[in-house]
């Protein structure tokens, strides 16, 4: 169970959200931790029988509590920057629960990652691998490596910005110098060639970037193997889909399978890195509405949210369903906007909407991925809390910013130099 009207009134599992906008104020982000654990759950029992392990991507929703709940539920992470790198150390993950990678990882990241112990490290470029090796070399560790490779697809999804395995796209390394990179791997003594990684987009609406990928990183696999590459892990990235409209769930049968039998063909384990699929329709954002005004024969809902705390329906023209938390009277046609002061500021443009009286707290449906962690601090605007729900118990797992925190790093009076 995650959000369900009871009564009239939205709940999220059997916590009533105006109790929980009355006890945290409004804006808020709220999840379900049983929507969870039962994605977790989903996803987990498709691959049934094959040697696998997940880690979410902890790029969707880094919240503390959230993590806390992956992890319970026996998911690693698979994280971007020294910074998630951190963050999942403190929510408790271990060295062998934790996959890196990223396009421009820094230094001092590789080498907080090496220092600490990791799983793997997904390398994106024939540069990467030898600074890889030299950081191993200088801390006397031998690095496990996988080849994040781009199997230059075509991949159907859902917005241009986040397509990544087509050709051109900056991530991986093309798959037509993979082969090289793999053998300048076997060559250092300082890495272990463990995996072979692709992520090719997400929220994939196809199954087809996936078939085509692995069968690439099956061929290439294949080759590394018998130039002496120790594989132990094919990793598939991310990119299943949610519902925010109409799309189609995912087929998780079908895509087990077609993973499954690419991790089998090489005798290796399968990662995979799932961060929407997990956590998007686990979240809301809750909003109240500030004030209702008319603009040129528009109706325009003026809310406590906006772009600061959800930028997706700016950023990517996203969809994001929208119901008033009480039951509203009537239908009308809304600008569903944020107090920020850009044009571009809305959660939804001309949205049917059961009209609603200034005051009324709106939910903002599957924000629980790439919501909160998108946030800005625009406008000087502190950034909004998270509450987790277990069923009818709930918690504040992150506060609201205050201005203080707005504050924090001013230099009130600087110390100037002419060094
Ligand atoms: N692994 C890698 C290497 C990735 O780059 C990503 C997402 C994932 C896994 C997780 O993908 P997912 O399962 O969530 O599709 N901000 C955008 C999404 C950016 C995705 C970036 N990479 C949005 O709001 O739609």
């Amino acid at each position: 169970m995650s959000f369900a009207r009871v009564d009239g009134v939205l709940h999220a599992e059997s916590v009533a959200l105006p109790r929980l906008a009355a006890a945290v104020g409004t804006p808020f982000y709220v999840y379900s931790a049983d929507r969870i654990r039962a994605q977790l759950g989903a996803l987990g029992a498709a691959l049934e029988g094959i040697p696998h392990r997940i880690h979410f991507a902890m790029k969707a929703n880094a919240c503390r509590g959230v993590l806390e709940v992956v992890r319970a539920a026996g998911a690693g992470v698979d994280v971007v920057s020294g910074g998630e790198l951190d963050r999942a150390r403190r929510a408790g993950f271990g060295p062998t629960d934790i996959l890196f990678g990223g396009v421009g990882k820094q230094a001092h990241e590789l080498r907080e990652a090496l220092a600490g112990g990791i799983k793997l490290i997904n390398v994106e470029s024939p540069a990467e691998l030898a600074l890889v090796a030299e950081i191993a070399a200088a801390l006397g560790v031998v690095a496990p490596v996988g080849l994040r490779v781009n199997p230059e697809v075509d991949v159907e999804n859902a917005h241009r910005f986040i397509a990544t395995g087509e050709k051109g796209h900056k991530f991986g390394i093309p798959i037509g110098e993979a082969f090289a990179a793999g053998r300048a791997a076997l060559a250092s003594p300082h890495l272990r060639l463990v995996g072979l990684d692709m992520h090719v987009g997400s929220q994939l609406l196809s199954l087809e970037a996936y078939r085509h990928g692995a069968a690439r990183l099956v061929e290439l696999g294949r080759a590394l193997r018998d130039a002496g590459a120790p594989l132990a892990y094919l990793d598939v990235g991310g990119g299943l889909p949610v519902r925010y409209r109409d799309e189609a769930a995912p087929d998780l049968p079908a895509y087990a399978a077609i993973v499954g039998e690419a991790a089998a063909a090489l005798g290796v384990s399968l990662l995979l890195e799932p961060g929407r699929f997990v956590v998007a329709d686990a979240g809301m954002l809750v909003t109240r509405v500030l004030y209702r005004k008319g603009n040129g024969g528009r109706t325009t809902l003026v809310c406590d949210a906006g772009m600061t705390e959800l930028v997706r329906p700016s950023r990517y023209d996203a969809y994001h369903h929208i119901e008033p938390v009480l039951d509203g009277v009537g239908e009308e046609v809304a600008d569903v906007v944020g107090p920020v002061c850009e044009t571009g500021d809305f959660l939804a443009l001309k949205r049917a909407l059961p009209v609603v009286p200034e005051g009324a707290l709106l939910a903002v449906h599957a924000a629980g991925a790439y919501g909160s962690v998108m946030a800005s601090q625009y406008n000087a605007r502190p950034k909004a809390p998270e509450v987790l729900v277990d069923g009818a118990r709930w918690a504040e797992v992150t506060t609201r910013e205050t201005y203080d925190d707005l504050a924090r790093h001013d230099v009130a009076t600087p110390v100037w130099r002419d060094d």
